[in-house]
């Protein structure tokens, strides 16, 4: 598939259309990475964050957020309960935590890997060389940046950089690559500025990259940030931040990728919460990242408005997901569930 005919295909509405292509990324995705659905427990480890960006909540100029930071403690309790839960991987994530150093997140990584079975993935933010190259060498497996934009003019306009210091995120993703992590990124779908030729691109390019996991959501504009409190004019061909559009470009991602892990993500579950993830799972997805963080602190985790389950507990929300993903006629991956784990053993 050319640049031309994935625009296309994101700007298509019509019924009869849509469906052909969701069922050719729903083949594919039985093809290539079967039925199961594989849960990664996702622990808030951190909303301190260094950075400014113009749409996230957590932005480090937000003074209307009480800021946490997990104990080492905490931090474990969490990874547990995600092995009781039955995920085979915890994702640990915060904002950009310079408060949490080097030596704090190898112990961490060192304790995980010791006493329970689970992956570990990181998602910390633009790390230093040897911040990264130290958490794989104590077991880290994965870690997750997303590059939000192919526009270097649009993601230079929204995430100010640090000090002097501007990270080339796709030349972040190879040096991960290089460094042994099974490596994911991903996009917001949606963003001011954002048009359909440049996610196109942004297709294009999760597939140029060979991504090891990909994860699309909308854009949900939160009132306390640059971007939802004054958004730019509407640009020519502007994306729309709406469940089609995230349904066609998983789609398309998963056609064009076909054996790499894709999440029915928080983002798309916050803008239909009664269908987000079972949508997702029918247009390509062979992923959720069920929130495991502890009730107290999943208000204060707010990159966006209205998110789901800030109100449950880890093993409630494990329990709900678990249903839909029976009732959606999928079965529950067991294991890490990696991108070269076969996935026939992984199916109950
Ligand atoms: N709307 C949707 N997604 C958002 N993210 C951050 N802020 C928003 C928002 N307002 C996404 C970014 C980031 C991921 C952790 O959450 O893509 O990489």
């Amino acid at each position: 598939m050319n640049k031309k005919q994935v625009e296309v295909w994101l700007r298509e509405r019509d019924p009869v259309k849509l469906q052909e292509l969701w069922n050719r990324a729903d083949a594919v995705r039985r093809k290539y990475v079967g039925e199961a659905v594989h849960l990664r427990g996702l622990l808030e480890i951190s909303n301190y964050c260094a950075r400014q960006c113009a749409y996230c909540g957590l932005f480090a100029g937000n003074t209307s957020i009480p800021r946490y930071r997990m104990t080492i403690d905490e931090i474990l309790t969490g990874a547990k309960r995600a092995m009781e839960c039955g995920f085979g991987t915890v994702v640990m994530q915060s904002g950009e935590d310079y408060g949490m150093d080097k030596a704090f997140i190898t112990e961490v990584i060192c304790r995980i890997k010791t006493e329970t079975p689970l992956a570990v993935t990181l998602s910390l933010g633009e790390r230093k060389d040897d911040e990264l190259l130290e958490w794989r060498n104590a077991g880290a497996d994965r870690y997750l940046l997303r590059f939000e934009t192919s526009d270097a003019a649009l993601f230079d306009a929204i995430h100010p950089p640090l000090g002097r210091r501007r990270v080339d995120r796709i030349a972040f993703l190879k040096k991960l690559q290089s460094m042994g992590y099974e490596t994911g990124s991903g996009v917001m779908i949606g963003i001011p500025g954002q048009t359909y030729a440049t996610l196109a691109n942004d297709i294009l390019l999760f597939q140029s990259l060979d991504l090891d996991m990909i994860g699309m959501g909308p854009y949900i504009p939160h009132p306390g940030t640059r971007l939802g409190s004054t958004p730019p004019a509407a640009c020519e061909d502007q994306v729309a931040a709406d469940e089609t559009t995230v349904c066609n470009a998983l789609a398309l991602t998963r056609i064009l990728c076909p054996d790499t892990n894709i999440p029915a993500t928080t983002a798309l579950a916050t803008i239909d919460k009664a269908h987000g993830y079972e949508e997702g799972l029918a247009r390509g997805a062979n992923v959720i990242m069920p929130n495991v963080t502890p009730k107290q602190y999943r208000a204060l985790y707010q990159i966006y408005p209205s998110k789901v389950c800030i109100d449950e507990t880890p093993e409630y929300t494990a329990k709900l997901v678990q249903e839909r993903i029976i009732a959606a006629h999928r079965t529950i991956g067991k294991g890490p569930g990696g991108r070269f784990d076969a996935h026939t053993e992984t199916e109950e």
